[in-house]
């Protein structure tokens, strides 16, 4: 734990002002460009970043602010690890984008080319991240260091949960570096990538310095296949007040919890127990399924020092709450539904998802996003309405794997699992937009197709673990009309 605790930088706007039709905008600008990185000590390792550092900035948004993110490609011709050309497409995780601000894997910005996303930010606050999604690169493009927080606000939010210096983004991955200190790679046939270096907001096992106060971490796991299980060395409790896409109406209490890739978890912790001078550490328990290494099993040090003032905008908390209100949906006024008071008798249309390997390709009900582009783009896997409401079930066939299924656009309630006793996990009593399916697993999920005041129109359904996603499963629904 010798090394000091980051946090990403944040990024300013280049402009703002109001649309014509009064609602507040705000343009940024970034490039994905290589840069130096400090893992291991005395040596240096290239990264392919948002403006060159891992993470990249930091976006914060309020809800209603629609924001303009103009992207340069400035990689050189050959990826790091690859040798295919360095292609980058982005994509807003968490975000009910426009299908063609949604970073669809063909998408793909050259070297040299800009491409301007826009983003909507009508939904409820969360904790997005924007990343690379390059099809068949994604596992590059991430692990190169293409990765960034994105938190959405909203004022429910605002009120109820720690802001400023006690609002902390944290993104656990994990590297392996080459001798020289250059990135190393190795997906084992496709099967998955495990580093032997854990790092938090891109430094190895770091220390953090903590008032004895609450705070509140956005756990994102940013690993290209590792899955955690985070516990406190005191055996101390996490308190639950987030998932993926927001805020959870209660709050749960927690020892430890499983988070695979692209998963987001807000957590409070409670330092107010502890003495300054008093140290915790944040450990990885492991999962099923996954190589560990000597060090794996630790993720990063809380140093409690004495309390001091704290900057302005900065708010904790005076007890840990049991209950969040979460207000009314955003998109109420045109027929959007409270996520987590969906019920089985609302969904019109149920589907399976067998995620398995045939063939050496991972699939999704057989089928590849090879079958998707042979199609022209125009096969599909479902082809819901606008609003409709759909219960899929995710179902784990793959044997000695598990698979952190993202579906893209929704917010989605976990209603069952086969393991649990029937029931989802006491962490995962929120909204979310990946579904971790384990070794022999099965989750059975509900969601509103709800594309706010939007039209609709394709959207990608894949695995999280992007050697997976990128060896090939990954399909695509549309919403109403396939547009293209
Ligand atoms: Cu986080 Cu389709 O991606
Ligand atoms: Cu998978």
């Amino acid at each position: 734990y010798a090394a000091t605790f980051r946090r990403p930088p944040e990024l300013i706007p280049y402009s703002t002002g109001r649309d014509p039709d009064g609602q507040p905008f705000a343009k940024y600008s970034l490039s994905q460009k290589l840069g130096q990185a400090q893992i291991a000590r005395g040596l240096s390792t290239t990264i392919a970043g948002y403006n060159g550092t891992f993470p990249g900035p930091t976006i914060r948004v309020p809800q209603g602010m629609r924001t303009e993110v103009r992207i340069s490609n400035r990689l050189p011709a050959k990826g790091l690890l690859y040798t295919d050309t360095f292609n980058t497409v982005t994509h807003l995780h968490g975000s009910a984008s426009l299908p063609q601000y949604d970073g669809y894997a063909n998408d793909r910005t050259a070297p040299g080319k800009v491409k301007n996303y826009h983003y909507p930010n009508w939904q409820a606050a969360r904790t997005l991240w924007y990343h690379d999604h390059n099809h068949m690169l994604t596992a590059q493009g991430v692990y190169s260091g293409l990765a960034a927080f994105y938190p959405l606000s909203d004022l429910h939010e605002q009120a109820q949960l720690p802001q400023g210096e006690f609002d902390v983004p944290i993104v656990v991955s994990d590297v392996m570096l080459n001798a020289d200190g250059s990135l190393g790679y190795n997906d084992n046939d496709h099967a998955g990538l495990w580093g032997d270096i854990i790092m938090v907001n891109g430094v190895p096992w770091p220390t953090m310095k903590v008032k004895p106060r609450i705070y509140r971490f956005r756990f994102l796991v940013g690993s290209i296949t590792r899955s955690y299980r985070f516990a406190l060395s005191t055996g101390d409790p996490f308190y639950v007040v987030g998932t993926d896409a927001g805020m959870t109406p209660k709050v749960q209490a927690v020892s430890s919890w499983r988070q695979g890739t692209a998963e987001r978890y807000e957590v409070l912790i409670d330092f107010r127990r502890y003495k300054p001078g008093q140290a915790v550490e944040l450990r990885n328990l492991s999962n099923k399924n996954n190589v560990n290494f000597a060090n794996t099993g630790k993720v990063m040090k809380f140093q409690v020092v004495a309390d001091s003032p704290s900057p302005a905008g900065s708010r904790s908390l005076s007890s840990i709450p049991s209950t969040l209100d979460v207000g009314e949906p955003p998109s109420k006024a045109t027929g959007g539904l409270d996520t987590m008071k969906l019920t089985p008798d609302m969904a019109v249309a149920k589907r399976i998802l067998r995620v398995r390997r045939e063939h050496g390709e991972w699939t999704i009900n057989g089928e590849t996003w090879a079958d998707v582009e042979k199609s022209n783009f125009t096969r599909l896997f479902g082809n819901p309405q606008r609003n409709q409401v759909e219960q899929w079930t995710i179902v784990n066939e793959s044997g000695g794997w598990f698979h952190p299924v993202h579906i893209h656009l929704v917010d989605g309630k976990i209603i069952a699992r086969n393991t649990n006793g029937g029931k989802p996990f006491a962490w995962e009593n929120g909204p979310k937009d990946v579904f971790y399916a384990g070794e022999n697993e099965s989750i059975t999920v509900l969601m509103q197709f709800d594309t706010g005041k939007q039209e609709g129109g394709r959207y990608m359904v894949h695995c999280h673990n992007l050697v997976h996603e990128d060896h090939d499963m990954m399909v695509q629904f549309s919403v109403g009309d396939l547009r293209i």
